[in-house]
């Protein structure tokens, strides 16, 4: 049997669905029952009829889906793919903050761990993070953690400032203004799209600021041949096959998330076969967090 047939008998025995993040490696996305970005992820975990999720990305994603999930077994192949950024805030940080701005609401990027979901108000990801901002009244003070290029994206859209946590993306703050220069000198009249989690100098300098779904969306409507990509390269994978009459550059070839590529289909399988690992929130966690995330699901 190949590694493949043997992943989809396990898949049966379990009665289990493969959720797969943009930025996976292209042999786990292909043996995905789904892939998307944040959004579409968690849209997709509040939607699912299977006994198992198999989440291949990181484990703020796994955990989402777990909370979201409380019935089903939730499983991480790779028990230590991380996010460094989720990671750049605790819960006593975020309690001591609010403690300084009484009256703020939080808004918390999806990359962030339960316990600081379970604080916030309202999540957000990268693709509607706008919207739900929007939805706050004017005069409502915002502190918006662990991501302050997203948060200071965000703010700079609606004309608003936030309370912002120095969090970012260890990945993204890889990308220059300089290598989006170089790039569009190479391939001219190629648009550029890049990520929120970009800093600012990078955001400024590109054509589109983009989830990942909705860099797949802005690409499916577009006339150009060619497309510079300003974000993990794990994504090239699917906009390639979407799109195979259609070039894409990195705009860096090493803006690759160590974590995100933990995932290997050896992996998958041998998560599948040992029920391994699981992911489990605190059930008084688990519930406060899920209000922060069923609110932004409520609004966008
Ligand atoms: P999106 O795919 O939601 O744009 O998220 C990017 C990301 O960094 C996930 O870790
Ligand atoms: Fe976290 Fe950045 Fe990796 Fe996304 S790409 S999982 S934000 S470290």
């Amino acid at each position: 049997m190949t590694l493949i047939e043997e992943i989809r008998e396990l898949q049966k025995k379990r009665n289990a669905v493969i959720l797969a993040h943009n930025y996976q490696p292209g042999e786990v996305q292909d043996l995905a029952d789904f892939t998307g970005d944040s959004l579409e992820l968690a849209r997709k975990a509040t939607d699912i009829h299977s006994d198992v999720i198999v989440f291949c990305g990181v484990h703020f994603m796994a955990e989402t889906a777990a909370i979201l999930n409380p019935d089903k077994t939730v499983l991480l192949p790779a028990a230590d793919a991380g996010c460094p950024m989720a990671d750049m805030i605790t819960g006593e940080q975020l309690r001591a903050l609010k403690a300084q701005h009484p009256g703020a609401k939080v808004l918390c990027y999806v990359n962030s761990t339960a316990e600081i979901k379970a604080e916030s108000d309202c999540c957000v990801t990268s693709a509607n993070a706008i919207a739900v901002a929007q939805s706050f009244p004017l005069a409502q003070e915002i502190i918006f953690v662990p991501d302050r290029h997203l948060g200071a994206y965000t703010a700079e859209k609606l004309g608003r400032s936030f309370v912002l946590w120095p969090g970012f993306c260890p990945t993204h703050a890889r990308l220059t203004e300089q290598q989006v220069r170089a790039a569009r000198a190479a391939h001219p009249g190629a648009p550029v799209l890049v990520h929120p989690e970009c800093p600012k100098p990078v955001r400024d300098a590109a054509d589109a600021v983009l989830s990942t779904g909705g860099m797949c969306r802005y690409v499916l409507g577009r006339p150009e041949p060619a497309f510079i990509i300003g974000t993990e390269t794990g994504i090239l994978h699917r906009l390639a096959q979407e799109n195979p009459a259609k070039t894409f550059f990195p705009l860096l070839e090493q803006a690759v998330c160590p974590n995100m590529k933990k995932i290997t289909p050896e992996k998958v399988l041998w998560s599948l076969r040992d029920m391994q690992t699981a992911i489990a929130v605190p059930p008084d966690i688990a519930r406060r967090a899920r209000r922060s995330i069923e609110a932004m699901l409520a609004i966008v």
